[in-house]
């Protein structure tokens, strides 16, 4: 086999460069040797969103966007979805395998006693205004949980990382429920440790003063499934934020409120929530085209659509078509779902989305399932990263553990002034 390399020739210099391909790709450190004008003048590459830099070396999620695929340690998506609980998908996710039946047990009891909050908490919550944004609270009271357990700094004690996965993946849900019933005022509701992971977390959603609450179990399985959906998707940008404050070794709790924070943008998991103002807005069927038509003179995005890597169908959003079909057999038809379908169906013949490969993303119909659940918008973006929690937690470690780790640090490309100096003789400015 042809020996893996690649030769530059510079034109600048006319010199020619041997670059070695590992794996597909070259090492950016290896441009520096090709120099213009001395030391320090090595070429550096230019991708200020990471459209074609591998950031790290990752066993944990593969995704093909030309044909579709996604794979969590090597399992298709589908199949989870269909035939494993969130639960389980966590547990590959840090683990790298499933879980056992004893290991089942044991992983699923720990999550179920790690539930509870520090009742300094609530009172932290309760000092949030009473209309503020349930993701704002989440990502303030992730982080503050720091605070709790100083020894979460131990980050290459493996038992202490451990313990740290395991309260956030179960402390999360209950973070989420109660910035939710803030907003309305409702009591907090403690977690249910009869219940399972997602019924749980409805109970603490919805629990009024029924003894015991009983969650449908549809909607309990569509929530688990939308959970497994959502759980890692290799280097998005909340994921590189986790891996980047990760790597200067901050604690895991200050990184999840960094990845949230990151994922609160209404151009990643801030999309779900667009996507049903954006229904709303429609407000109808019949002006589906009159939208379309808007989206393409570029007065705004079909919120929903469209993906950095899936340029084809997101292999999420064909799933999460499905269990909004269940769902709504028990919560009855959304008129928004009519909408989204034609939407869809309107932007998918439309020269301008075929054009620019735009396709519907996990959530485009994430937004109407939660919504016929009962979820305000607001925690739409607060469900993604309960979601996401086991992934960013599994992309975290192993970036520790990655010998190759160093702190994320880019470099930039200057566009300054050059050197300038001030009048040997200056008064600073004062102002008046
Ligand atoms: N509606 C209309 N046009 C779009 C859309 C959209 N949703 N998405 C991209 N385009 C167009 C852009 O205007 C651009 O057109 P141009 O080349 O003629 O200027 C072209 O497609 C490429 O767009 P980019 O922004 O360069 O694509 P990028 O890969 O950087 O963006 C993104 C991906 C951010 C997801 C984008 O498609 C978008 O804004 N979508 C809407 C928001 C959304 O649904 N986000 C959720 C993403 S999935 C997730 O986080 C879970």
């Amino acid at each position: 086999m042809a020996e893996e390399t690649l030769t530059i020739t510079d034109n600048r210099t006319g010199l020619r460069y041997e670059v070695r391909i590992r794996d597909g790709a070259i090492a950016a450190t290896d441009l520096q040797k090709i120099v213009s004008d001395g030391p320090g003048s090595g070429l550096l590459s230019y991708d200020p969103a990471f459209l074609n830099t591998a950031s790290c070396r990752s066993a944990i999620t593969f995704i093909d966007g030309e044909r579709s695929i996604l794979r969590y340690r090597g399992y298709p998506v589908e199949e989870l979805a269909e035939r494993s609980t969130f639960l389980e998908v966590a547990y590959l996710l840090i683990h790298g395998e499933l879980p056992d039946p004893t290991q089942h047990r044991v992983w699923v009891d720990a999550i179920t006693h790690h539930t509870l909050l520090h009742e300094n908490i609530k009172k932290l919550i309760d000092g949030f205004h009473h209309d503020a944004h349930p993701m704002g609270i989440l990502v303030g009271t992730v982080g503050a949980l720091s605070t709790f357990y100083p020894d979460a700094k131990d980050i290459f004690n493996v038992e202490s990382r451990r313990l740290q996965i395991l309260r956030l993946i179960a402390k999360m849900p209950t973070l989420a429920a109660f910035a939710a019933r803030h907003a309305i005022g409702m009591p907090y509701a403690y977690p249910d440790n009869d219940l399972s992971y997602a019924g749980n977390f409805l109970n603490m959603m919805w629990k009024a003063t029924e003894l015991k609450y009983e969650p449908n179990p549809v909607l309990e399985r569509a929530l688990d499934v939308l959970l497994i959906l959502h759980a890692d998707h290799e280097q998005n940008l909340s994921t590189n934020v986790m891996r980047a404050v990760g790597s200067s070794h901050a604690d895991p709790f200050s990184a999840t409120a960094a990845a949230a924070a990151a994922l609160y943008g209404p151009l990643h998991g801030g999309a779900n929530e667009q996507v049903l103002r954006m229904l709303k807005e429609v407000g109808s069927v019949s002006r589906v085209p009159d939208y379309v038509k808007r989206v393409r003179a570029g007065e705004m995005r079909l919120m929903g659509f469209g993906h950095r890597i899936y340029k084809n169908y997101d292999p999420r959003a064909e799933i999460i078509k499905k269990v909004a079909d269940d769902v709504l057999a028990v919560t009855g038809r959304s008129p928004l779902l009519d909408i989204a379908l034609e939407l869809e169906r309107v932007a998918l013949a439309d020269d301008y989305f075929i054009k620019h490969r735009l396709y519907p993303n996990v959530d485009f119909y994430s937004g109407i399932i939660y919504s016929a659940i009962g979820f305000p918008v607001e925690m739409f973006p607060v469900l993604f990263a309960i979601g996401r929690a086991p992934g960013w937690l599994a992309q975290w470690q192993e970036g520790l553990l990655d010998p190759e780790q160093k702190i994320a640090r880019p470099r930039q490309v200057y566009t300054g002034p050059a050197e300038r100096h001030l009048p040997a003789v200056r008064q600073p400015a004062v102002a008046r």
